[in-house]
């Protein structure tokens, strides 16, 4: 398998170890992953474990020196985009077309003729606020594909829907989303 070039963005939430464990299994099936943490998942996720996992540079700021065109040259190095987890503030802002960030931007600079996967993560209530809601509906218009979270008793510890889906289900669904064979088992 040559692999595929994936740009997985983290944003704020407890579910930013879950997403660890997918990028580990991404990179060991061979694929080249990129991340893109946001100010909030590094307070969830540390670089170095990034950096460890992926075996490059995490990229979190739109204006670091040296990489000031990072949110396009990301953007069209990625065969698919993934924003796992999908926190509820990054879905509203990216419905919005808000680019205040380096997350923000790329997301702005997105090709759509690729695709766009969102993994979301949050409270029942969260999910379910209009806000939310009238946001997802909107990205789907868009295009963007969402990895469909899981019901059961969330990280805050209240009973609903909003977990982040399982780490292989996060695998099947960016190697279907490239075309490649999903993993066995
Ligand atoms: C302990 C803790 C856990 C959180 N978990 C979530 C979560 O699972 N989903 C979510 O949407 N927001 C969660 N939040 C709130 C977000 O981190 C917050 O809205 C943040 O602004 C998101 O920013 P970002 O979208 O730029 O990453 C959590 C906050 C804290 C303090």
């Amino acid at each position: 398998m040559s692999g595929s070039n994936i740009l997985f963005i983290l944003t704020g939430s407890i579910a930013c170890y879950k997403a660890c464990d997918a990028i580990s299994r991404l990179v060991q099936r061979g694929h080249r992953v990129r991340t893109v943490a946001t100010a909030s998942a590094l307070r969830f996720v540390g670089t170095a474990t990034l950096e460890g996992l992926t075996r490059e540079q995490v990229a979190t700021d739109l204006f670091a020196e040296g990489h000031a065109l990072d949110h396009i040259g990301l953007a069209r190095w990625a065969d698919v985009t993934l924003v796992c987890p999908a926190s509820a503030d990054r879905l509203n802002r990216m419905a919005a077309g808000l680019g205040d960030d380096l997350a923000g931007a790329l997301l702005l600079a997105h090709d759509w003729t690729r695709p766009l996967l969102l993994a979301p993560a949050m409270n029942p209530s969260m999910w379910r606020h209009p806000a939310t809601v009238a946001s997802v509906r909107t990205l789907r218009s868009w295009g963007a594909r969402f990895i469909e979270s899981g019901s059961g008793r969330t990280a805050c510890g209240e009973e609903g829907e909003g977990r982040l889906a399982e780490p292989a289900d996060i695998v099947a669904a960016v190697e279907a989303a490239t075309g490649v064979a999903p993993p066995p088992g």
